[in-house]
């Protein structure tokens, strides 16, 4: 951002300088004299100040400025100044005191939603897969990897896959369900979930998600059974649990078949069990963006023996494990590699503090966010064990005076890159047949509303201060600038 949005002079109003908070995103400016030299510092707090002393918004900025703001100096050589701690926006300037640059605690990269850790094994285990020449799915690692998440989940069969997306689809073809079924999915979630029912010849059946939870409606699914109903589909979205009981005991009642889609929530429990253990089935990702990364790869956990050794066999082309290239059925190859499998290890070696630091990243967010009205993140659940794979907001445009986009455009003019939550898959056109003549106004207002913060695990807690001081700015200024409209 060019540093000119970020000054104002010393002799503006209040008037003016509010309207520059409001507009450059940080909430923040600092005051310049005639020559341009740095005098003060102004926030939506100094300027709430000067109006409790009974000022008004035509005085000037020197009425309410911070004087004397901290600076650094422009860095000229790799012996640059230490960036400041915690959410401070520090200008950087001249020998003169002109500002010519910021410096923020999250500014020494671009903050990315998400990206994978990889400091433990994973270089000496592939490093070891490429020396023993052992690097397709062929190699200790694949049977090492399902073992060990066995081990985590304490349930279950495990099948590796190529990726999340052939996890579901090895899900469905276990329990040998295609065409003439129909599978209930959530509105809100990522296409992969419905794309895998449509592979496997089934015939989704959307239904719109619960407003608290974000997660699959059970009463919406009860309403949308038929004779045709095989199984159900709920997802555990961005870490937080769906509800199962209510889902189980319908599954029970008609005889369903459960498919946890948990490509987004390993880690995360309901009523104290792992999600994607609860059902008939689970599936998981390791997409490079995921807790516990693969680059690509992905899982099926399966209750039953039977459908196990049926979707091992589809994910190897179909073929008879008791005899070599002898094929019964058209299968795919959805495997995954020992190369990716050994970074799978070393990626599960780390999971339990990769979710310690999950949940802890989520703790001071929610600290940090405290009090920022019209933002809310998820709602902590009773039992309901989110992983926060991803931490979401959900933004009440008419409290925050921002629309959800506006608000996520000036988070990446600061730096902080963000993502909206999915589309209704009811709107899109692949998808818009499966919708029936239901309603989907929980997911359509959650996903135009929603966007999700950096969430890696790899995030520092100055990043996560300076991320809320700034979203705090964003929306402080412009509830400042609406109360004070005219004043
Ligand atoms: C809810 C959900 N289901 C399935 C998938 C598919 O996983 P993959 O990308 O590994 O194929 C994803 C991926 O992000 C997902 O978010």
């Amino acid at each position: 951002m060019p540093i000119k949005q970020l000054l104002v002079r010393e002799t503006d109003s209040l008037d003016a300088a509010l309207a520059q908070l409001d507009r450059n995103g940080f909430g923040l400016a600092f005051a310049v004299d005639p020559e341009g030299r740095l005098v003060g510092r102004l926030c939506a707090a100094d300027i709430e100040a000067c109006l409790a002393r009974g000022g008004s918004l035509s005085l000037s900025v020197r009425a309410a400025m911070t004087p004397d703001a901290g600076a650094l100096p422009l860095p000229e050589s790799a012996t640059a100044p230490r960036p400041p701690a915690g959410g401070q926006v520090v200008p950087l300037v001249d020998a003169e005191r002109r500002p010519v640059d910021i410096a923020t605690a999250g500014r020494p990269r671009r903050i990315p939603v998400a990206e994978p850790v990889l400091g433990g094994n994973e270089l000496k285990y592939v490093t070891e897969c490429i020396t023993t020449n052992w690097i397709s799915s062929q190699g200790t690692y694949v049977r090492r990897f399902e073992e060990m998440l066995g081990a985590m989940l304490g349930a279950g069969h495990v099948v590796s896959a190529s990726n999340g997306t052939a996890a579901l689809h090895l899900a469905l073809l276990g329990y040998g369900i295609g065409a003439g079924d129909e599978v209930i999915v959530p509105d809100l979630t990522f296409a992969a979930t419905i794309n895998t029912v449509i592979h496997a010849g089934a015939t989704p059946v959307i239904v719109d998600v619960d407003r608290r939870s974000w997660n699959i409606d059970p009463a919406l699914v009860a309403a949308a059974i038929t004779p045709r109903t095989r199984a159900i589909m709920p997802v555990h979205l961005y870490g937080q649990p769906a509800d199962m009981d209510p889902l189980m005991a319908l599954a029970e009642k008609h005889g369903l078949v459960v498919i946890e889609d948990a490509a987004e929530a390993i880690g995360a429990r309901y009523k104290g069990r792992p999600c994607g253990t609860i059902g008939h089935a689970g599936t998981f990702s390791f997409f490079s963006n995921k807790v516990i990364t693969t680059g690509e790869g992905g899982a099926v956990v399966l209750r039953d023996a039977e459908a196990a050794a049926r979707a091992r066999r589809m994910r190897d082309h179909g073929m008879d494990p008791a005899k070599r290239y002898w094929h019964n059925e058209v299968g795919y190859n959805y495997r995954l590699t020992n190369l990716q499998a050994a970074i799978g290890c070393a990626q599960l070696e780390q999971a339990a503090g990769f979710l310690t630091r999950k949940r802890a990243i989520a703790a001071r967010y929610r600290k940090g966010l405290a009090g920022a009205s019209g933002l809310a993140m998820a709602a902590q659940l009773d039992g309901f064990d989110n992983s926060y794979w991803m931490v979401s907001v959900i933004v009440d445009a008419e409290r925050t005076g921002l629309p959800r986009d506006e608000i996520m455009q000036r988070l990446g003019e600061a730096g902080i890159d963000t993502r909206p939550l999915f589309y209704p898959l009811h709107d899109m056109p692949p998808y818009k047949p499966f919708a029936g003549n239901r309603a989907f106004p929980a997911t359509v207002e959650l996903s135009a509303q929603g966007f999700s913060l950096p969430s890696g695990v790899g995030l520092g807690d100055d990043e996560i201060d300076y991320i809320c001081a700034t979203l705090q700015r964003i929306v402080g200024a412009r509830h400042l600038a609406r109360r004070t409209k005219g004043a």
